[in-house]
């Protein structure tokens, strides 16, 4: 473990874009995983950090096992479809429960922030675990982060939890890039007719209430998720399917986002 809180930017990555909710399965690994996919393909180098200490689902969503090596002082990270990982599934593979507190879950994280060999990266995607808790803290605390994108379903209950996680980002400092709604609807494959199963418009109604732009509404579908059972992501298993096209769009609007984010110019107050 790290034996000293460092804070500071982690050499060669540009940006480094956390993926959080407040609700958990609400689909944050899957839109993880997805969107480094969707970045790399436009010919960025990604990487994406599992900080979901409990329950690990980047090496079955990504379909990468194996232990990462040290060299020198340094973890190397596992690669998949082009993109460098690492995640506490790798290190404990046997699938053993982890029970750890909390001071030992900030301190995984600093590592994997701090001892991995990420290298030069346009961007670094780190998939959050639920809630406002150490992971989140930990996180914001030692690294710059360009941003975090907040994913929520639509239904009411959930953008009420969604604006809490927000509301703790915004407390740290943290830029909000934006929001993603998942489990937007579903196309019924035999008829075609469109199902708002949890309702409609949470993701617009949040970004309108909450003043942050939404990046994308992605419907339910069933491929996207064999594809995460099978360690397939959607560009990989379907890139003609309509929802390897949302993933693109999904991917350009975020990094739109940050181009503009990072083209920001501070603005200095004279008081
Ligand atoms: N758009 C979608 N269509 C169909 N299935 C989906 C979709 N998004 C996510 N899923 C499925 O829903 C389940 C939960 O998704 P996922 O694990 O990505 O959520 P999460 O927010 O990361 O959960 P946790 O809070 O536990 O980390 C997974 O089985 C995933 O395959
Ligand atoms: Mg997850």
């Amino acid at each position: 473990m790290a034996s000293e809180h460092q804070t500071g930017a982690i050499p060669g990555v540009k940006h480094a874009v956390a993926i959080a909710s407040g609700k958990g399965g609400v689909g944050k690994s899957t839109i993880s995983v997805n969107l480094a996919v969707a970045l790399a393909a436009t010919g960025a180098k990604v990487g994406l950090l599992d900080a979901d200490i409990y329950g690990p689902s980047i090496p079955i969503m990504m379909g990468v096992h194996g232990a990462p090596q040290g060299e020198g002082q340094k973890i190397q990270p596992l690669e998949g479809f082009g993109i460098k990982l690492m995640s506490l599934g790798f290190l404990m593979p046997d699938n053993s429960p982890v029970i750890w507190r909390g001071p030992m879950v900030a301190g995984a994280i600093q590592q994997f922030l701090r001892e991995v060999e990420w290298g030069d990266l346009d961007y670094l995607l780190i998939d959050l675990p639920p809630g406002t808790g150490d992971a989140q803290l930990t996180l914001a605390q030692t690294i710059p982060l360009t941003g975090v994108v907040i994913c929520m379903t639509p239904q009411d209950v959930a953008m009420r939890i969604a604006s809490k996680a927000l509301g703790m980002f915004r407390q740290l400092k943290v830029k909000v890039l934006g929001i993603i709604e998942n489990m937007s609807y579903f196309i019924c494959p035999h008829c075609h007719e469109s199902t708002e199963i949890f309702s409609r418009g949470g993701g617009r109604k949040a970004s309108e209430r909450l003043g942050v732009p939404l990046l994308g509404e992605i419907p339910l579908d069933q491929e996207l998720r064999i594809g995460g059972d099978l360690g397939q992501p959607i560009l990989i298993r379907a890139p003609e399917s309509p929802m390897a096209e949302i993933y693109r769009k999904l991917a350009g609007a975020l990094a739109e986002r940050i181009r503009v984010e990072a083209l920001a110019i501070p603005i200095i107050q004279s008081r």
